[in-house]
């Protein structure tokens, strides 16, 4: 295998989850691994590594992305959210994470960090999906454990629920 020389790698500087992070990578670094190796963000899963499976879905300039497709050196200047910054804080879940967690939506969790990147930028401007707009949303991921029921049930019942905290802010 041939080893590229330290000038061969590049810095890049990007935000990841709100956070401004610089660090070096080779040019044909795949994001995937550059997020999980090299800065530590391991929420971000690797399946296929083919663009198919979903687990290492991310939010790059607000807009999904599957990060094995993507070149570590694409995300200069972006600003990046991976699973690490869906959280609103270290002690508290989203309302899509509590709702996956009461719907037992997740077993082994290997494909649920991608799932949940897709739900909560969906999420964001469709607070009234049908079941059938989620399933569509998730054709793009693939789960080997749940059957799926459970994630669209988690899915509908944080969209009701987002949609009446949003009510709420506008009533008040
Ligand atoms: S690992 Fe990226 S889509 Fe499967
Ligand atoms: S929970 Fe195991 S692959 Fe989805």
């Amino acid at each position: 295998m041939t080893r590229l020389s330290a000038e061969s790698r590049h810095a890049i500087r990007f935000t990841l989850n709100g956070r401004p992070v610089e660090a070096e990578a080779e040019p044909r670094t795949l994001l995937s691994d550059f997020l999980r190796q090299q800065i530590g963000a391991t929420g971000t899963h690797v399946g296929c590594e083919h663009g198919v499976c979903g687990a290492c879905t991310i939010v790059v300039d607000g807009m999904l992305a599957r990060s094995c497709l993507t070149l570590a050196a694409q995300v200069e200047g972006c600003d990046v959210r991976t699973i690490e910054g869906l959280a609103p804080s270290p002690d508290r879940l989203g309302i899509l994470q509590q709702a996956f967690r009461r719907n037992h939506a997740l077993q082994c969790g290997f494909c649920t960090a991608g799932i949940l990147m897709s739900l909560d930028h969906y999420l964001l401007d469709h607070r009234a999906p049908s079941e059938s707009d989620i399933r569509d949303l998730l054709s793009g991921h693939l789960c080997r454990c749940t059957g799926y029921t459970s994630i669209v049930k988690a899915a509908l019942e944080a969209a009701a629920e987002l949609a009446e905290t949003s009510k709420e802010k506008t009533d008040a």
